[in-house]
C-alpha cells in the first residue's frame, strides 16, 4: 500500500450524489470503500471506479451492524481512513406524508438510516480515522427550514445536525462537517417532487466542489453549504 495514497469510506455511492463525489476522488487517486444496497448498481460503479483508482464495494444496507463491520474491517485493512462521508439517505414516503399522518415504522426507518446509522459509523470506525480525517455528514436545507411535508426527512436530518454538532463539542480533535448539498436531480429528489419535472436542477457534480474544499482544504468544523464553500473558494482565487 501507497503511505500517501488517501482513502475515502462514503456510504451511498451508487448513484446521484455519493457516486459524483467518488468519481471525482477516484480521479484525483484517493482509493475509496464505497456501499449500496442495490449490487447491481453498486457493481456497475465499482467497474467504473476501478478504471481510475482502488475501490472495495460491499453491498449492504448502513443500519445493518455486521455490515457496517465489513465497513470497518475494509479501512482497517486499506490502513485507515482519511475521510468518512455519510451520505446514504432515505426520503422515506413519497409523496411525504403530512406529520400527524406520518406512519411511524416508516418515520423510524427514516431514522435509522439518516440518524442513527451515520452516527454508528463513526462510532464503528473512529479507532481507524487518521489524526485529521474529516467526517462529512450529508443533510440538507430540510434540516432547519420547516417545509410543510418535510417533517420526517427534515427532522431526521435536523438529528443528524445536532449529533454533528454535539460530536464536535467533545471531540475538538475531530474534523467533522454537517454540510447541505443543495437541490440535486437525484432519484431521491425525483421522488420528493414525484409529479414535477426535475430537470432545472443542477446536476449532483455541481454539489461535489465545495465537498472538495471540506476534505482537501482547512476549514473549521461546522455546518456548510457545499455550493457557498465553491463559490468563495472561487471568488478568493479570482481575487488573489
Ligand atoms: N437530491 C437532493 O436534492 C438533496 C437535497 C439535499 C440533501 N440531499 C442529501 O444528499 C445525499 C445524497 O442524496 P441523493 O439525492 O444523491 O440520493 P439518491 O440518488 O437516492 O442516492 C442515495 C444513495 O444512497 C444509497 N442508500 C440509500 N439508503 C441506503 C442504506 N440504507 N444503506 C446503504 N446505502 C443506501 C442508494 O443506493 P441503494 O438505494 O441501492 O441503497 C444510493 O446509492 C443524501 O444524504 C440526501 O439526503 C439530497
Amino acid at each position: 500500500m501507497e503511505q500517501d495514497t488517501k482513502t475515502a469510506l462514503i456510504t451511498g455511492a451508487s448513484r446521484g450524489l455519493g457516486l459524483a463525489l467518488a468519481r471525482r476522488l477516484a480521479a484525483e487517486g484517493w482509493a475509496l470503500i464505497v456501499d449500496a444496497r442495490g449490487a447491481e448498481d453498486l457493481e456497475d460503479a465499482r467497474a467504473e471506479l476501478a478504471e481510475l483508482t482502488r475501490v472495495v464495494t460491499i453491498p449492504g444496507d448502513v443500519t445493518d451492524r455486521e455490515h457496517r463491520q465489513a465497513l470497518v474491517g475494509a479501512a482497517r485493512e486499506e490502513g485507515s481512513l482519511d475521510a468518512l462521508v455519510n451520505n446514504a439517505s432515505i426520503l422515506g414516503p413519497s409523496p411525504q406524508p403530512a406529520l400527524l399522518d406520518y406512519p411511524l415504522e416508516e418515520l423510524e426507518e427514516v431514522y435509522r438510516v439518516n440518524t442513527l446509522a451515520p452516527l454508528a459509523l463513526i462510532q464503528a470506525v473512529r479507532s481507524e480515522l487518521k489524526h485529521g480525517a474529516r467526517i462529512l455528514n450529508i443533510t440538507s436545507d430540510a434540516a432547519v427550514e420547516p417545509y410543510e411535508g418535510w417533517g420526517g426527512y427534515g427532522s431526521s436530518k435536523a438529528a443528524l445536525e445536532q449529533l454533528s454538532a454535539i460530536l464536535v463539542a467533545e471531540n475538538p480533535d475531530l474534523r467533522i462537517y454537517w454540510v447541505d448539498p443543495g437541490d440535486m436531480r437525484t432519484r431521491m429528489h425525483q421522488e420528493a417532487f414525484p409529479d414535477e419535472d426535475i430537470s432545472n436542477r443542477p446536476l449532483p457534480e455541481e454539489s461535489v466542489p465545495g465537498l472538495i474544499e471540506l476534505l482537501e482544504g482547512d476549514v473549521p468544523s461546522g455546518r456548510y453549504r457545499a455550493r457557498d464553500l465553491a463559490e468563495a473558494r472561487d471568488a478568493s482565487s479570482a481575487g488573489s
